[in-house]
């Protein structure tokens, strides 16, 4: 398996096979009740992107790596190649926002990632952020992709966050947390732009 190596050693496996198949039911069910337009932040390969624009929400899916977006592009899904961090279409209008599949950790500062899309979502805009088990570790931390085969990636920042730590790091982000619960064993927090 593909994983990421953290700088302290330790190791999160990528499902990277998952990533490139359909959306399961455990991605989805946490995103019934989002209100569109639905802005998918780290898209990959554009799973989530593809099945919110396939049940009928406009829908963006934005993601740093060409590859990963050229394919999202290919399967049909709405993306861009750009950083969450840069100017993105509609700042301030998005009615939600997701974080999936780790990528509270994108930037290696949850703070500084919830407060920008505090900036991006609409007043009573919602958040949904995957995030660790109670009790796990929340830490900044740098990690670099360690394919199967072939060599290491460059290391890059990134973050882990506990699902009781949520609350506390989204409220200094200004943001309001609605719920934190499990689903088919991964843990969501949904927070909301006041
Ligand atoms: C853990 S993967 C998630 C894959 C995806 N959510 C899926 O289900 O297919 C993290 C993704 O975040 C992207 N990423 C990293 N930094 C980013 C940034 N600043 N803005 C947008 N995407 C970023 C990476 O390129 C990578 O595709």
């Amino acid at each position: 398996v593909t994983a990421l190596r953290t700088a302290g050693g330790g190791r999160i496996e990528l499902a990277v096979d998952g990533w490139m198949a359909e959306a399961a039911e455990s991605d989805l069910a946490p995103l019934a009740e989002l209100a569109a337009p639905v802005l998918d932040v780290g898209c990959g390969p554009g799973r989530i992107a593809l099945a919110l624009a396939a049940g009928g929400r406009a829908t963006l899916g934005i993601d740093t790596a060409p590859a990963a977006v050229a394919e999202a592009a290919r399967r049909g899904a709405p993306v861009l190649c750009r950083s969450v961090f840069d100017p993105l279409p509609g700042e301030g209008r998005w009615g939600s926002a997701v974080l999936l599949d780790g990528n509270i950790g994108i930037g290696g500062d949850p703070v500084a990632l919830l407060r920008r899309v505090g900036q991006l979502l609409r007043r009573a805009g919602r958040v949904v952020a995957e995030v660790g088990a109670p009790g796990t570790p929340t830490e900044r931390t740098a990690v670099r992709i360690e394919p199967r085969r072939g060599r290491p990636g460059p290391w890059f920042p990134w973050a882990t966050v506990a699902a009781d730590r949520f609350a506390d790091l989204a409220s200094v982000a200004g943001l309001v947390t609605e719920r934190v619960a499990d689903h088919d064993g991964r843990w969501f927090a949904t927070a909301a732009r006041p």
